[in-house]
């Protein structure tokens, strides 16, 4: 098929990169020029696994391009929206206006019978609002949230773990059977897929990453009853998620969520069920996010609570910056942030990522960066893990002692083994353990 993808950012390039392994024909579109010329050139504007290769691959089998043109999209039967949708700066809400304004400037180019289809996480209502636009073109428009994780991206758009299409009563057939041509391979190895309305679909979306961001929340609000306990939030996290029902992915406390996602979603939400007048039914998310920022707080008074309160010019090794490992976005993240606050505490922070530090050094100029672990170390009187990297995750205990002035690890994600730790001589802290 011909297919267009509209926003060439985290979820974009992927999208048309991975569509295009699916043997379909794509032209990517992005108003930034910079990052148009380098996906036309093969190179990623971000770190993520395998996307390096199924772009290269696709724009070698000529079927992939990028523009910055919307009228290079004029031919496509399908149209993906795959732009941001920040939180807005004057409150908690989406700021809708590069999904609205690349539905407006692709109006013109859009064929009678073409699709747009929805993939940016958007308030409920946006959908029905944008379809007033897009019919009276003759095209039509369809909503289908995406649901895939940075760092693997490439595998949860291929392989997706459940497809949802919002698309129209009127034209629901038609439209379930241009989206099931899209995903057909997915479609074939038995993906479960969900056709309903547009509200459903747009609620699907914020549903789920509200109900990631409470399960995290909760367990991180365990890890501050067992701080005053003396209980381990892991063990207890182990033992509950033996339960079917509970389950144990998403119940890892530490330094808490963060992202382009989780955070500004559950603001978002809470923001638009108050426009509905039901604003008291996700009141909770009012406390997930609460909690979740009172995490980087802890692990930031747990540091200077082991300097005596004193923590102006003592050397801080922070090891991560991303939100999460396997990628390089510092989008609301935890780790960014507690470097933050403690250097504005007047330590003297040295923060390392494998691949973030270019996108935390354009953000924050005014951090230390170091271009290795061991450059972080030397010296370090603190050594505060705060992105589960597997290279920090797999720091040899006794070696690391070797290199520090200061022999004090708070494991932010607790992904450190406590007793091998101590066994070298470490003070160990982790997050409620
Ligand atoms: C999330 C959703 O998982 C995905 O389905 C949606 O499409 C976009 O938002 P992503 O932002 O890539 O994906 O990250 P995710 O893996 O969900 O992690 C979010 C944050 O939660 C990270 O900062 C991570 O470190 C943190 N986290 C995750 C925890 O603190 N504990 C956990 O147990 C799991």
């Amino acid at each position: 098929m011909k297919l267009s993808v509209i926003g060439c950012g985290y979820l974009g390039a992927v999208h048309a990169a991975a569509m295009t392994s699916l043997g379909h024909d794509v032209v990517g579109i992005d108003v930034d020029e910079a990052k148009i010329a380098k996906l036309s050139a093969g190179e990623t504007p971000f770190f993520e696994p395998g996307l390096p290769e199924i772009l290269s691959a696709g724009i070698a089998s000529g079927r992939l391009s990028f523009s910055t043109d919307m009228a290079d999209a004029a031919d496509a039967d399908v149209h993906f929206i795959a732009v941001g949708t920040p939180q807005r700066r004057d409150g908690a809400g989406a700021d809708l206006r590069f999904v609205d304004s690349s539905v407006q400037s692709l109006l013109p180019h859009l064929k009678p019978g073409a699709l747009v289809v929805g993939k940016s996480t958007v308030p409920v209502g946006t959908a029905a609002r944008l379809a007033e636009l897009v019919n009276p073109t003759g095209a039509r428009l369809a909503w289908n949230p995406e649901f895939l994780r940075e760092g693997f991206a490439v595998k949860d758009t291929i392989e997706p773990d459940r497809l949802v299409y919002g698309v129209a009563t009127e034209s629901k057939d038609q439209d379930t059977a241009i989206l099931d041509e899209v995903y057909a391979s997915a479609i074939s190895s038995g993906t479960p897929r969900i056709v309903t309305d547009y509200a459903t679909a747009e609620l699907v979306k914020v549903a789920a990453n509200s109900f990631l961001a409470t399960k995290i929340s909760f367990i991180n609000a365990m890890a501050e009853i067992a701080e005053v306990t003396g209980a381990d939030v892991t063990q207890l996290a182990d033992a509950i998620g033996h339960d079917a029902r509970i389950g144990r992915r998403f119940l890892n406390a530490g330094v808490g969520f963060g992202g382009g996602c989780l955070p500004k979603d559950i603001r978002a939400f809470a923001a638009r069920a108050e426009e509905l007048g039901r604003g008291e039914s996700v009141a909770f998310l009012k406390q997930v996010d609460e909690i979740n920022l009172r995490r980087r707080q802890r692990l930031v008074d747990l540091v200077v609570d082991s300097f005596d309160g004193r923590v102006f010019g003592r050397r801080v090794a922070v090891l991560g910056l991303a939100f999460k490992p396997d990628s390089d976005d510092i989008r609301d993240s935890p780790a960014l942030d507690v470097a933050v606050r403690l250097k504005g505490l007047g330590a003297e922070v040295v923060s390392h990522d494998p691949e973030a530090i270019p996108n935390a050094l354009r953000l924050h100029p005014q951090l230390t960066y170091a271009d290795s672990v061991d450059q972080a170390l030397e010296g370090a009187e603190a050594v505060v893990v705060v992105t589960e990297w597997k290279q920090y995750r797999e720091l040899d205990a006794a070696a690391t002692a070797a290199k520090v002035a200061r022999p004090v690890v708070f494991d932010g994600r607790n992904v450190l083994h406590p007793g091998a730790w101590r066994a070298a001589g470490w003070t160990y802290t982790g997050m409620g353990r």
